[in-house]
C-alpha cells in the first residue's frame, strides 16, 4: 500500500512552532516540524491530529513504548505518596533500583550505583570517580564520540565541531583517537593487523609514548557501539585488546551506555556483546522510559570515595527510581528479547532493500540499534549527507519519525516494545521514501 503523504506541518503545530521560536532557546538542533500531542507504544500522533510511527523513541529513550500503561501507573501511584525528599534522605525505591542495577550490571564484582538526572551528568560522575578513584589527570576518548553538552562531558564529545565552538577552554587532559570504525578507517593498518589492533596500537605505542604517559591516565572512555558518531559497531578484538591495555596500566574502562544500554541491543548492555567488563558504566536515556534520569555505576571496590565528594539534589528522584523499576521489569520481562527479534528482522529487511538501493552503503547494528549509511558510491564509502536528510524529511511527510547521526546515517532507535508488524510498516515507508529520493523528490 502506498503511503500517503500528510499536510504537514498542519494548522497547529505551525502556530506552536511560531510560539516556540519567541520563548525556547534557537540552540536546540531541531529536525523538522513534528509538534507531538499523545503517543502509545511505537504510534505517535501530532497536535493536528496526523499519525506517526515513532522509529526514534525520543532519541532512544522511550524504551518501553509512550506511555507505556505499566510505566504511568507506577508514575501515578509514587506522585500520590510523594515526588521529592531530596538525596539528604532515604526511600526504598532508590534502594531497589541500585539492587537491580547491581544484578544486571556488566561487572562481576557487586555495583554501586550513583543516581542523577541525565546522560551528561552520568558522564560527570563518572569522569569525577575516575580521577578520585586514581589520583590521575589524563583521559582518552574518540573521535565521533558523544557524550553530553556539560562542560566535562563536551571535552570528550567530538561529533561535530559545533558542539565545541565557542566554549573553550574545555576541561583539560582529553586526548581524542579514532574510533575503530571498520568502515571508514582513518589509520593505516599495517599488513596483518586488523583495524581493531591498529588503533590499540596507536593508543599505546603513539599516544602514551608521545602525548598522554599512560601510568596519569585515569580512564578511557568509550561507547561500545558508537550512537551519535553514526551507529558504529566495532570490531570483536576491539574490546578485548582495551581491557588488556587498561589492566595493563590501571587505567578505568569507562563504557558509556548511555544510548547502548538497557536492553536496547538485545543485552543489558552493548559491552558485553564484546566480552568484556568495564569499571564504570554511565547510563540514562531508555532507563526510565521518558522520566529523567542517568546512573553512574561502578565496581564497588572503586568507589570509596569519601561522603560529600560527590552528590546533588535530584538524585535518586522518587518519579524516576518509579518509573525505571517498571521500565526494568517489562524489558527483563520480553522486550529485550523482542529487540533482538525484532532487530534481526529489521536487519533481514535492511540488508534485502541495500541490494536494489545502491545507495545504501552499509547497515549495521545489534538488537534495535540499526545504523543505514547512506554512500555517493558503495566502493569509496563517500558520504551522502544529502540523501540521508532527503530521506528523513520525506519520511517525516510519510508519517515516519527518523533521526540522523554521523555524516550520512539514519539511526533506527525504536521502542523496544515495537513489533514486528509495526515495524514492516516503517520499513516499507522508509523503502518507498528512498525511492522517491532517488527520484529527485523533495
Ligand atoms: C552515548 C551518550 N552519552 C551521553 C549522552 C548525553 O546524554 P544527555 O543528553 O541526557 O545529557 C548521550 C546523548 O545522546 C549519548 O548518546
Amino acid at each position: 500500500m502506498k503511503p500517503l503523504k500528510l499536510p504537514l506541518p498542519g494548522p497547529k503545530a505551525k502556530a506552536i512552532v511560531e510560539r516556540d521560536h519567541q520563548a525556547i532557546s534557537p540552540s536546540y538542533p531541531r529536525g523538522y516540524p513534528f509538534v507531538m500531542d499523545h503517543g502509545k507504544g511505537t504510534e505517535v500522533w501530532d497536535v493536528d491530529g496526523n499519525r506517526f510511527l515513532d522509529m526514534a523513541a525520543g532519541i532512544a529513550v522511550v524504551s518501553t513504548g509512550h506511555s507505556n500503561p505499566k510505566v504511568v501507573k507506577a508514575i501515578q501511584d509514587q506522585a500520590e505518596k510523594f515526588i521529592h525528599i531530596s538525596s539528604d534522605f532515604y526511600h526504598e525505591n532508590w534502594v531497589k533500583l541500585g539492587e537491580k542495577i547491581d544484578e544486571i550490571s556488566p561487572f562481576s564484582e557487586p555495583a554501586v550505583s550513583f543516581m542523577c538526572n541525565s546522560g551528561a551528568e552520568s558522564v560527570e560522575s563518572a569522569i569525577k570517580l575516575a580521577k578520585n578513584y586514581t589520583g590521575r589527570s589524563q583521559f582518552i576518548g574518540f573521535l565521533g564520540g558523544f557524550h553530553g553538552r556539560t562542560m566535562g562531558a563536551l571535552a570528550f564529545t567530538a561529533s561535530k565541531a559545533v558542539y565545541r565552538e565557542g566554549f573553550f577552554p574545555l576541561m583539560s587532559g582529553v586526548t581524542h583517537v579514532p574510533y575503530p570504525d571498520p568502515y571508514r578507517p582513518i589509520l593505516h593498518c599495517k599488513p596483518g593487523v586488523s583495524y581493531g589492533q591498529t588503533v590499540l596500537n596507536y593508543i599505546e605505542d603513539e599516544i602514551f609514548h608521545r602525548i598522554a604517559p599512560a601510568n596519569d591516565v585515569a580512564g578511557i572512555i568509550v561507547e561500545p557501539i558508537q550512537g551519535e558518531g553514526g551507529y558504529i559497531v566495532p570490531p570483536d578484538d576491539f574490546f578485548p585488546g582495551l581491557r588488556k591495555i587498561c589492566d595493563k596500566y590501571g587505567i578505568l574502562l569507562i563504557a558509556d551506555e548511555v544510548q547502548s544500554g538497557v536492553g536496547r541491543t538485545g543485552k543489558w548492555w552493548a559491552i558485553e556483546h564484546f566480552g568484556v567488563e568495564p569499571d564504570i558504566i554511565t547510563i540514562a536515556k531508555g532507563i526510565a522510559s521518558g522520566v529523567p534520569l542517568g546512573i553512574m555505576a561502578a565496581r564497588k571496590s572503586i568507589t570509596e570515595w569519601e561522603k560529600g565528594t560527590h552528590g546533588n539534589t535530584y538524585g535518586g528522584n522518587p518519579l524516576a527510581c518509579a518509573a525505571s523499576l517498571a521500565t526494568l521489569d517489562l524489558i527483563e520481562n520480553g522486550y529485550m528479547e523482542n529487540a533482538t527479534k525484532v532487530g534481526q528482522y529489521t536487519m533481514n529487511w535492511l540488508n534485502e532493500s541495500k541490494q536494489s538501493h545502491p545507495c545504501i552503503g552499509e547497515v549495521r547494528g545489534k538488537g534495535l540499534m540499526i545504523g543505514i549509511d547512506y554512500v555517493v558510491d558503495p566502493e569509496t564509502h563517500e558520504p551522502d549527507k544529502n540523501m540521508r536528510d532527503r530521506i528523513v524529511e520525506l519520511a517525516f511527510e510519510h508519517g515516519l519519525l527518523l533521526l540522523g547521526c554521523g555524516e550520512s546515517t539514519i539511526r533506527l532507535a525504536p521502542p523496544l516494545s515495537t513489533s514486528q508488524a509495526e515495524m514492516e510498516e516503517s520499513l516499507m515507508i522508509l523503502d518507498y521514501v528512498t525511492d522517491l529520493a532517488l527520484d529527485g523528490h523533495v
